[in-house]
């Protein structure tokens, strides 16, 4: 298995249906997943996939995820809470190759209710194929990740 083609896929009952359409056409590219579920429509927290999913791809920076909701935003603010994750909400194909060029997002999220079969499918080809940027990025980033240490202890 080439690591760098392992995806891990997650979301709530809201995000669910979109999962499922996003792990078919990622199965037809030929890449290899993780289905953390949720495994049906029936209602569920966020929080717990959030979680579970932010934790795979911490642990193994070969890993990407992707994390679904009703909206998007509940998901990446839960996955974002794991320290060394950069979950992205993404709209458009556009937003979705920045979030790779210039933050290297690690876990893209996208809203799932209702969606658009067609556009899901050009963000995600997007996404699969943009490169980070490196340069004046790198240093965007490194500061991000001196913010993270720097409050992991303390209570607000
Ligand atoms: C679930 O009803 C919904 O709140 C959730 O999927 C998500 O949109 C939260 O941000």
């Amino acid at each position: 298995m080439d690591i760098k083609k392992f995806i891990v896929l997650g979301a709530d009952h809201a995000g669910y249906e979109i999962k499922e359409f996003i792990k078919e056409q990622l199965t037809n590219l030929g890449y290899a997943l993780e289905d953390i579920g949720t495994d049906s429509t029936k209602n569920v927290d966020y929080p717990d996939f959030a979680e579970k999913l932010g934790l795979r791809v911490a642990k193994n920076p070969a890993k990407k995820g992707i994390l679904t909701c009703g909206t998007g935003i509940g998901a990446s603010i839960a996955a974002n809470k794991i320290p060394g994750i950069k979950a992205a909400l993404v709209h458009d194909e556009k937003e979705a190759i920045l979030s790779i060029e210039h933050n290297n997002a690690n876990v893209l999220v996208l809203g799932g209710r209702p969606f658009d079969k067609k556009k899901v499918k050009k963000i995600l080809l997007a996404w699969l194929n943009a490169k980070f940027q490196g340069g004046r990025h790198t240093r965007r980033i490194n500061k991000i990740e001196k913010i993270e240490k720097k409050y992991s202890h303390e209570i607000i």
